[in-house]
């Protein structure tokens, strides 16, 4: 079973590196250490950097890592090494593989259609009512785009839902040049900062579902993000996070945005990683949260 599995994270490695050298600079791989630590596995995101690194003694991340579009839940150490057949400092238990188990079941979930939403991150939190979702249901589709990637999947959703439409914008304009641009969001999110927003909403309790949309920075959600989450209270609501990117899955930002998201009152159902879509992934996936348009 470990060969099996191993053998089987190598093949996706070498799958990662080919696609990384072709079309994108956010490559990713299952490695092995070198002498001692050849039995252990970290994970190489390609860009010099590595799963790991948040500063806490784990940090866990849904990984599709054989490609079979189910994702595991890992977790990794301060120094990036993942956490194999033991309780985690945070009291989850890994199996030999390092996936999540409870009761022995390893816990999974679907990455072809975004986040399950049965996961751990799901369950991290109390929520409060869950909304009644009939035909009605008021929408409000509210994203954050510094390029208009996400700007185009808003707009397309907006055209099937006829939702009301609230662009999140910073107070201190992200810059235009794409290097500086991440460098700010690199110290953001390092910082676990709250960009201040521009302008925001105060009727936000009028609406029972949010379609949230986000360019996936630095493999999470943008801070600003979190800050229009925690400027609301959110009791009721359903919260529907949708992204663009440029390779990375929701899934990799829904733990995070999930807590947050929590502890203002709000549910959280299934993200869509929004990079390619049309009318019926749209209706596809509003149906899988209980809306019907
Ligand atoms: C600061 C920054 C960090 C990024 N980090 C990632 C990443 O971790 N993974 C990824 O696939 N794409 C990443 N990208 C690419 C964006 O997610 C992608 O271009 C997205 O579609 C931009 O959306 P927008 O045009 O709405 O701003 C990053 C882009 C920027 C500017």
């Amino acid at each position: 079973m470990k060969m099996k599995k191993i053998f089987l994270r190598m093949a996706a490695a070498i799958v990662m590196m080919t696609a990384a050298m072709s079309m994108t600079v956010f490559a990713a791989g299952w490695t092995s250490g070198q002498g001692e630590n050849h039995t252990r596995w970290w994970y190489d995101l390609g860009n010099g950097e590595y799963y790991g690194q948040s500063g806490q003694p784990v940090e866990w991340q849904w990984l599709d890592g054989n490609q079979d579009g189910i994702a595991e839940c890992y977790a990794f150490d301060s120094e990036g090494w993942m956490y194999a057949d033991t309780t985690t400092p945070d009291g989850y238990t890994v199996d030999a593989n390092g996936a999540w188990t409870v009761n022995g079941a390893v816990q999974t979930l679907g990455v072809a259609a975004g986040y399950a939403g049965t996961g751990k991150a799901a369950s991290s939190a109390g929520t409060g009512e869950e909304p009644d979702l009939e035909e009605g249901n008021r929408i409000l589709i509210a994203y954050f785009s510094k390029t208009g990637n996400t700007e185009e999947a808003a707009l397309a959703i907006q055209n099937i839902t006829g939702a009301d439409m609230f662009e999140i914008t910073a107070a201190d304009e992200y810059p235009q040049s794409y290097q500086a641009t991440v460098d700010r969001a690199r110290m953001e999110l390092d910082t676990n900062a709250r960009p201040a927003l521009a302008s925001d909403m105060n009727d936000i309790q009028d609406y029972d579902v949010i379609l949230l949309g986000y360019p996936i920075w630095w493999h999470t959600e943008p801070m600003i993000i979190n800050t229009f989450l925690e400027s609301h209270n959110l009791d009721g609501t359903l919260v529907l996070p949708f992204c663009t990117s440029g390779g990375s899955d929701i899934s990799e930002s829904m733990p995070d945005l999930t807590a947050i998201a929590n502890a203002r009152g709000a549910r959280v159902g299934t993200g869509l990683t929004a990079n390619y879509i049309d009318d019926s992934i749209i209706s596809n996936w509003l149906s899988e949260n209980g809306i019907a348009l």
